[in-house]
């Protein structure tokens, strides 16, 4: 029975508490939360009690280092803000202790390559939790990948909308921050880096990206004449104000933020129109991989629907798999179910609006398709399996993979810390390349791609 720390214990822990406590509470349980928040640490004792488990110690980051010697757990998950995740990581791993590390590794090339030297020193291992690669849809996609489906890969194209929903949600917290959160081509990209790196089983080499803050801030809002609103949502922006947050409107959030605000002062529901935005929400990223292939990425972070799309161009065909979490937001977000701080539900959001506003049928059903096409062929719809539990299923195998350990996995799913590294690499690379405005050899990092440069890199 393995003891499990949690660090950071917001939004995000809940996935990993639940399970310990529930379906995978035969082969681990919490001993300990690191927070700076005693309110949030609270909210989850309830949990813990709810489930019968025992009283969890709660400690303030200074204590981390103390807890490992003193409390000897057997693996920390990190679930805290992106910027604090490395010296978490290099503290445990120096001290012999597992690893569950929520993406992205790190925001930073000083962070990876501190990472990747305690790593390299330790006997303790580290584990990168990419939930994408588990989605039933993304897996088939590597699968047909895999058996050479449209051939050799030549080319990939790789649009990902984020809606005025989940995609506004960035601005309000400390993401917003570049310093806090790497900007969302480390933030959130790193997931879709990591899907590219991992479809094609190939490493990226060099990056050129192009982007900026177009629609969120204080100036964008200025500009169109949308001022002045006021710091805070509560502060006075209509419940009709399309980005207004009522923190009282879903339990968690009331929770976890409004009722820990006082103590460090967290706001949850910063308007995504204020000042001091340092991330951007539009950004385009050329990648260029080992084998030949080229990718052509974009980000929305308003776009007015939620999902992606990706095309891979081969010698033998192309293969197509178009995703939409959520057809539309309506002018209230709460109206519309969606939650901010959740990314888009899975179940289908806009089944009770189809016909709404009178505008006839939603001609974006909520769905994924994927539709390969050989040369000289006619398209095929390739069916995706579907499985029981969050995103469609890959939840349950991702949690079993990460704390029962991970079994032979023909699709090479569990993410070890080197595609941590490389998909991190990728977002670093590209905001150095929005700074510098030149495109960028990620080998100038010095830091290892391959898992054969890992010894030199000692
Ligand atoms: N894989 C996914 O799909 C997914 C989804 C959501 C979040 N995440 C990741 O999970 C992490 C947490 O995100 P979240 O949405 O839960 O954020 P959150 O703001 O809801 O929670 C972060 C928690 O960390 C605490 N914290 C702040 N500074 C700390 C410090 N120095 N040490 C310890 N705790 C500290 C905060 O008080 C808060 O309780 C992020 O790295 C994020 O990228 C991953």
């Amino acid at each position: 029975m393995k003891r499990y720390v949690v660090v950071g214990t917001g939004g995000r822990s809940q996935m990993y508490l639940e399970a310990l406590l529930t379906t995978h509470a035969d082969v681990g349980h919490v001993v300990a939360f690191v927070d700076t928040n005693a309110v949030r640490m609270a909210h989850y004792d309830g949990l813990v009690a709810r489930h019968g488990g025992a009283p969890v110690r709660h400690r303030a980051p200074e204590g981390f280092a103390d807890l490992l010697r003193d409390e000897r757990p057997d693996a920390v998950v990190v679930t805290s803000p992106d910027f604090t995740h490395a010296a978490y990581v290099v503290a445990a791993l120096d001290a012999g202790v597992d690893v569950v590390c929520e993406k992205p590794l790190t925001i930073d090339a000083d962070g990876l390559r501190a990472i990747v030297e305690a790593a390299e020193r330790s006997t303790a291992r580290l584990t990168v939790t990419f939930n994408y690669r588990y989605s039933p849809r993304n897996s088939t996609v590597r699968r047909l990948l895999q058996e050479g489906a449209v051939g050799e890969v030549t080319s990939v194209h790789f649009e990902w909308c984020l809606d005025t929903v989940h995609g506004a949600d960035y601005f309000r917290r400390w993401h917003r921050r570049k310093e806090n959160s790497g900007g969302l081509l480390v933030h959130k990209s790193t997931h879709h880096f990591d899907l590219v790196n991992w479809w094609l089983a190939d490493v990226p080499v060099d990056v050129y990206a192009r982007g900026g803050l177009r629609f969120y801030g204080a100036q964008n809002a200025a500009r169109r004449g949308l001022g002045p609103r006021p710091e805070l949502s509560r502060d006075g922006l209509g419940r009709d104000d399309p980005f207004a947050l009522d923190l009282r409107s879903d339990p968690k959030l009331e929770a976890l933020f409004l009722a820990g605000e006082h103590l460090d002062g967290y706001r949850r529901d910063r308007d995504v129109f204020s000042d001091g935005i340092t991330i951007e929400d539009n950004l385009s990223v050329l990648v260029g991989y080992d084998r030949g292939a080229s990718m052509a990425y974009t980000l929305t972070a308003h776009s007015p629907w939620e999902g992606y799309r990706v095309v891979f161009n081969g010698t033998g065909g192309r293969l197509e798999l178009e995703v939409v979490e959520r057809s539309h937001v309506e002018a209230a977000a709460v109206a519309a179910g969606a939650v901010p701080g959740k990314e888009a539900p899975v179940v289908d959001p806009s089944a009770a609006a189809e016909t709404d506003g009178g505008g006839g049928p939603d001609l974006r059903p909520w769905g994924s398709r994927i539709l390969l096409q050989p040369l000289w062929g006619r398209a095929v719809e390739v069916p995706i399996p579907t499985g029981a539990g969050a995103h469609g299923g890959g939840d349950a195998v991702l949690l079993d993979d990460v704390l029962r350990g991970a079994g032979d996995d023909p699709l090479h799913r569990p993410a070890g810390y080197l595609d941590g590294v490389r998909s991190v690499l990728v977002g670093v690379a590209a905001n150095d390349s929005l700074a510098s405005g030149r495109a960028v050899d990620l080998r100038s990092y010095g830091l290892p791609l391959h898992a054969g440069e890992l010894e030199r890199t000692a």
